[in-house]
């Protein structure tokens, strides 16, 4: 058929305003960030937060901000009587035009022992918080494992922290598969460490970016507060340092991405290369790979295709036993192939929940709730156990056994 000149105007107009219409809809999901609100500059060390150095057993991070400009800085350490100063990088982070300036000192050599630390900018100091170090020698070692937390300001998170402190002294570390917050501003940041109390300044955090952690852009860029923060080992893909890593325990490497972060073919052939690379070289170890969207989506019209041809080959062929996810504000425990492994595993601590799919055949889904994990392993089980955060009730149990 063939079309006179008005005809094709006419399709093309309707092409437009459909796409226009498209656009016009998803504006807010693709390029609004909420407003900064209730900005204050810190007067004096504030957001200490603790982080594991690639070798968990002795190297840690710590980072604070104090000021706009750079002052002097370090931590001043104490074991056994005896007082290390170490000192601090500074970097100057600009987020929404405000200023702050974040600092980190890095902690090698520690040993399986206790110490206390402080951290100093000029002459302010922050209050001093206990590190501890764990025993080396332990058969059973244990972290918990949380997903997108994003509480309301005022919310309830502040208990279930508090719980999960309490209730788990022993575990070696926590692990948040991203979308810590709500928003990337400056107030949704303070409610992180109101809710926190110090409990980030003395327990290592293994966080993964989710896409509330990116400032939304044509290109999305990683909200400078979150890298400098949250401060990893230099040892990820090319394409995103600070935010794809790995941290070696006894017997498990704990393997994080940075899926919010591959808008192209470059950033993504450089995670699937790197992940290749570290996943041939983790030697005989427990291998579980975090990241914050999921392999398998369970919320409706969700489905993260590419992610799951990139890495999920890898993940099968290198033995990662169990995947951590969130993104999806529903708990999913999905073992594709019975009594084997991977085990996907995406949970969410968040009072927002989100309509799920139809689930996969043998997938266990729950919605409308919050959780957390404890996950437990020797060198031959690994133990998961997923509670109702508000509850602490036992919601599912699964054992990985190591052959
Ligand atoms: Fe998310």
């Amino acid at each position: 058929m063939k079309l006179n000149r008005i005809e094709k105007i006419a399709i093309w107009c309707i092409i437009v305003l459909a796409l226009a219409i498209w656009v016009n809809s998803r504006w807010r999901a693709w390029f609004h960030n909420a407003e900064e609100a209730g900005y204050y500059v810190a007067l004096t060390p504030d957001r200490v937060t603790l982080t594991p150095g690639e070798n968990f057993m002795t190297q840690r991070t710590v980072s604070w901000r104090c000021g706009k400009k750079y002052e002097t800085s370090y931590l001043r350490l104490v074991h056994d009587g005896d007082t290390t100063t170490i000192n601090a990088n500074g970097k100057t982070v600009l987020a929404y035009d405000k200023k702050d300036e974040f600092y980190a000192a890095h902690i090698n050599d520690l040993k399986d022992s206790i110490y206390r630390y402080q951290v100093v900018t000029g002459n302010k100091a922050s209050q001093w918080f206990t590190l501890r170090m764990p025993k080396p020698n332990t058969n059973t070692r244990q972290f918990i494992y949380f997903g997108d937390v994003q509480d309301t300001i005022g919310g309830t998170s502040k208990q279930i922290f508090d719980n999960l402190y309490q209730r788990y002294p022993n575990a070696d570390f926590w692990a948040c598969g991203g979308d810590l917050i709500e928003h990337a501003t400056d107030e949704y940041w303070n409610y992180l460490y109101q809710s926190t109390d110090s409990i980030l300044a003395k327990m290592p955090l293994i966080n993964a970016t989710g896409n509330h952690d990116y400032l939304k852009l044509l290109y999305q860029l990683i909200n400078p507060r979150w890298v400098n923060a949250f401060v990893y080992p230099s040892n990820g893909a090319k394409t995103a340092i600070g935010k794809s890593y790995f941290i070696d325990l006894p017997n498990l490497r704990m393997i994080v991405l940075d899926t919010n972060g591959i808008q192209d073919s470059f950033t993504l052939t450089s995670q699937y290369v790197w992940l290749r690379r570290i996943l041939r070289t983790s030697g005989n170890k427990w291998k579980v790979v975090m990241m914050h969207h999921p392999i398998y989506s369970v919320r409706k019209g969700r489905d993260n295709t590419m992610i799951r041809n990139t890495f999920l080959p890898l993940i099968k062929k290198y033995g990662v036993q169990l995947v951590l996810e969130g993104h999806d504000h529903n708990y999913a425990r999905y073992i594709p192939n019975k009594g084997t492994t991977p085990v996907f595993l995406i949970s969410y601590m968040s009072p927002k929940s989100y309509t799920r799919i139809k689930p996969y055949k043998g997938m266990k889904v729950i919605q409308e709730r919050r959780f957390y994990q404890v996950i437990d392993y020797t060198p031959n089980e690994m133990k998961i156990r997923a509670y109702y955060a508000m509850s602490d009730s036992l919601v599912d149990a699964i054992n990985i056994t190591r052959r």
